[in-house]
């Protein structure tokens, strides 16, 4: 005999290699708080709907209320035999009240437990993140304030392409941040389906109300099929997807901050408090933080690929693979949070090497295709004005000076429409005001893009 739950039909006690081997208590103890919450709403409809009395239904959620702050508080012995943080809850709350703790598992299966346990879990971490990310957007918000009148080159294929309004760049993030948020809200429509009392698979012959313990979840519907959702992780997989695109906008912004605070860029300048120093060489100023952020990275975007890779095989309904998923998840949750928790300091503490980004700006032709443009209003089809212009460029490289430089004679005998009104779209900054249309790079439209994320910013207070 053995004193597990399950353990009736069995007549040898486990071996402990395989204890060890299938025990999930070592990561999944983090499951306790939504585990209670989850089995306080079953207890207290099955006392709903007659299957347990007011009073055993009372004593249930009350001791679960003092098992869940025991094991807040670090006062609660986990042990590997008992094998999950299910387990552990419901033997904690037999010791204690005796039959009506033997009563809690009514109508219910460690399935749709579990199930129901990871939807409340992913719930609040989406809430949890989507507040790191709109923290993460407010600090590009006011950097957005403070750098409007700042130019910076754009990149293509990381060769100076346009110059933009530094801020242009910030709000970029923004955006980017907001298809996370986007998305994790969209994610939140799946995790809502409320899984409990679907049972091991097949439901149950038992007068459950699942409609009633989804609404005590707060929850939006219980899911139609059992069989699906018993086993069903869909929705664990795109709360790893969501956290994946994050881990990879996060990384895409290191790599950028990193090669701006490169002395071949001079850009940027990280805080001494975020960077950190070689043991070997006493100048280096390393931007580690950055370097990790793009590192980490990796392995959240390797967790959503053993999210699939665990699935794919999978028959329904329920299969102890899934076991497996809740380290994913950690993981993934975890290395995202880390990150999130450390960028906006870092977005607000960043200085801008104004001198050197100046001092450089009109290098690399920035102006050319706003000259461009210039001929094209000018009436020049577009096709010829881009030939002309390479023209001028070329000439400019030979002779190492810049568009600015060349005078109306020199730019007639290319192009008899260029007239003195050259120079007001010529150079870095004229280049950046020519910039007029929706969602551009140029003073005025990025001036309009930064009011309405400065309004979406307060909205959200
Ligand atoms: N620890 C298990 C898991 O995380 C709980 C469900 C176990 N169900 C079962 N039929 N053995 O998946």
């Amino acid at each position: 005999m053995t004193q597990k739950a399950w353990g009736g039909r069995f007549q040898e006690k486990t071996d402990p290699g395989v204890e060890t081997f299938t025990e999930s208590i070592s990561f999944d103890a983090r499951l306790a708080e939504v585990d209670i919450i989850g089995s306080q709403a079953h207890a207290r409809m099955l006392a709903e709907v007659g299957l347990i009395t007011d009073d055993e239904c009372r004593q249930m959620v009350e001791t679960l209320d003092a098992i869940g702050a025991e094991i807040a508080a670090g006062e609660f012995e986990f042990r590997t035999e008992l094998e999950d943080i299910h387990m552990h809850i419901e033997s904690a709350l037999i010791a204690r009240i005796g039959d009506i703790g033997r009563k809690l598992h009514t109508g219910r299966s460690r399935n749709d437990q579990v199930a129901t346990d990871l939807k409340l879990y992913v719930r609040e971490a989406i809430s949890h993140v989507d507040h790191l990310l709109i923290d993460l957007q407010k600090a590009f918000v006011e950097r957005g304030e403070h750098d409007i009148d700042v130019m910076l080159p754009g990149y293509t294929h990381l060769q100076r392409a346009q110059p933009v309004v530094a801020t242009h760049y910030w709000l970029a993030y923004c955006e980017k941040f907001d298809r996370d948020r986007g998305r994790l809200n969209d994610c939140l429509e799946r995790v809502q389906i409320s899984s409990l009392g679907a049972a091991a698979l097949a439901g149950t012959s038992l007068p459950i109300d699942r409609h009633r313990s989804c609404e005590l979840l707060d929850m939006q519907i219980p899911a139609a099929n059992s069989l699906d959702v018993s086993s069903d992780r869909d929705f664990l997989v795109e709360f790893l997807f969501d956290l994946a695109l994050i881990a990879t906008h996060l990384s895409g912004w290191a790599e950028e901050w990193i090669l701006w605070c490169t002395t071949e860029f001079g850009f940027l300048k990280l805080p001494d408090r975020y960077t950190t120093g070689s043991s070997i060489m006493p100048q280096k100023r390393n931007p580690d933080v950055l370097e990790l952020v793009r590192g980490k990275s990796a392995r959240v975007i390797a967790d959503l690929q053993q999210a699939f890779v665990l699935l794919k095989g999978l028959p329904m309904a329920y299969n102890r693979d899934l076991q497996e998923d809740k380290l994913a998840l950690f993981d993934a949750y975890d290395t995202v949070v880390s990150c999130l928790q450390l960028a906006p300091a870092i977005v607000r503490g960043a200085v801008l090497q104004r001198e050197s980004i100046a001092a450089r700006l009109d290098e690399g032709f920035l102006d050319a295709t706003v000259l461009m443009e210039y001929l094209i209003l000018k009436g020049v089809p577009m096709r010829t004005a881009h030939e002309t212009v390479g023209g001028l460029v070329r000439m400019c490289e030979t002779k190492n000076q810049k568009l600015t430089e060349l005078t109306v004679a020199e730019f007639q005998a290319v192009c008899d429409k260029i007239d003195k009104d050259v120079y007001d779209v010529l150079g870095t900054a004229n280049a950046v005001k020519a910039l007029k249309s929706y969602g551009s790079g140029g003073i005025g439209p990025v001036r309009e893009q930064l009011d309405r994320w400065q309004q979406r910013v307060k909205d959200e207070e």
